[in-house]
């Protein structure tokens, strides 16, 4: 076997291990920068942890998919206490912006992250980050939460109380046995793990009846609502746990009401999802459409990932020269001028910037965080 192809079969052992799916673009070049280390001479663990670190996206930002969160605020109204996990809480965004809402609603809480990336639950313990993950909170926000130490933004010390985290994969974490909660996150996971029906039942088994799920804002797995019912009319991001149902039990992949209606399917869609956008918004799909969609995207939103992971990674000259070639291909897509704004903020292109920022605007005018980028260039062009 040559070295490339030894690299490939160790390296999908270890994602089968992890019950990780990786799209192959990625795989390809994570074992074209490492064919230059002698692959005989990596010990196993570490090959494994190569793998983990290098071939997990950890995109995340504090009170992403913000209605999500204002919805939470009247869920935790409703008991005193709560016991909460967040599955994938990569450097820690999510568990601190759930510590901050729970703490304004004066609530009694625990949180407990979990990833299986070492290095991003070290970034989440130290709980400080770069402007990039706090980009969308006000000045006031950033002042209420943060304390500024040098170029980083450190959460402060009594949104850390109650959380903790843990390195783990969701597949056979054995820190969790004998745990209960009343709240799970799961956003932005499933689409890493090859095995949703037996992540679900792990999860199901975790919590409370009456506990509740947190998915990420336009995801859609149909298997979620054998277990799950939506809670709000108007977001399928969180989901009740449907009581007395057996973890093993099919009830035949049934949507809940509010997809089957398709007026639901374009507002819930347009709005909010990174999966699915429209470049006709009057036009309404019927849900079979919806699928295909879901399919025919899937090279896009691949693409799309990469050039998140670049940015993480402040790759940021390599993922414009990405983003610029996107745009040509797909010119009606809204997230790819989101993302290219973005690119030309950091690369002090303001003017390009704005342009962009206008576009994406004007193919969905109903995208949240194309408002606040437009107000944070706007913010930055009245300072200069
Ligand atoms: C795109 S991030 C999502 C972060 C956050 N939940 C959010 O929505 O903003 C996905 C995270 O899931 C983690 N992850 C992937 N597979 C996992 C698994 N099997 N168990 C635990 N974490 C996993 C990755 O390491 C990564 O940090």
């Amino acid at each position: 076997m040559d070295t490339v192809s030894k690299i490939k079969s160790r390296t999908v052992e270890v994602l089968k291990k992890h019950r990780m799916k990786v799209e192959e673009e990625r795989l390809n070049r994570f074992i074209e920068r490492i064919s230059i280390i002698p692959i005989d001479e990596i010990p196993e663990e570490h090959f494994e942890l190569l793998v983990i670190e290098n071939l997990t996206i950890g995109e995340s930002y504090f009170f992403r998919d913000k209605k999500t969160f204002e919805k939470l605020k009247s869920i935790l109204k409703s008991k005193p206490k709560w016991n909460i996990l967040s599955i994938g809480c990569s450097k820690g965004e999510e568990v601190y912006s759930t510590s901050i809402i729970a703490k304004e609603m004066s609530v009694e809480y625990n949180i407990l992250g979990i990833d299986v990336n070492h290095q991003r639950i070290e970034e989440a313990i130290n709980g400080c980050y770069r402007f990039w993950s706090i980009r969308f909170l006000s000045e006031h926000e950033i002042e209420k939460y943060f304390v500024k130490y040098e170029d980083k933004y450190c959460i402060k010390d009594e949104y850390k109380e109650n959380t903790s985290f843990k390195v783990c994969n969701i597949g056979n974490c054995s820190a969790l046995m004998n745990m209960k909660f009343d709240i799970i996150f799961i956003r932005r996971v499933f689409i890493y793990l090859d095995n949703v029906e037996k992540v679900l039942n792990i999860i199901l088994n975790l919590l409370n009846d009456d506990g509740y799920s947190v998915i990420g804002s336009g995801e859609y797995f149909p298997e979620i609502y054998n277990y799950f019912e939506q809670v709000f009319d108007d977001t399928s991001a969180i989901l009740r746990k449907i009581k007395h149902v057996k973890t093993k039990e099919k009830k035949g992949n049934l949507p809940p009401e509010s997809i089957k209606k398709p007026e639901k399917i374009l507002k819930d869609v347009d709005k909010n999802s990174s999966k699915i956008i429209s470049s006709e918004p009057q036009k309404i799909p019927k849900i079979s459409e919806k699928i295909t969609n879901i399919v025919k995207s899937q090279n896009f939103e691949e693409e799309l990932r990469l050039i998140e992971h670049m940015i993480e990674n402040k790759l940021y000259d390599e993922s414009y020269k990405k983003i610029e070639s996107l745009a040509k291909k797909y010119p009606t897509e809204h997230l790819v001028w989101k993302y290219k704004s973005l690119i030309e903020y950091e690369l002090s292109m303001f003017e390009k910037a704005f342009d962009s920022i206008k576009k994406a605007m004007f193919l969905n005018h109903y995208d949240e965080e194309v408002w606040q980028l437009k107000h944070l260039l706007e913010r930055l062009g009245r300072k200069k």
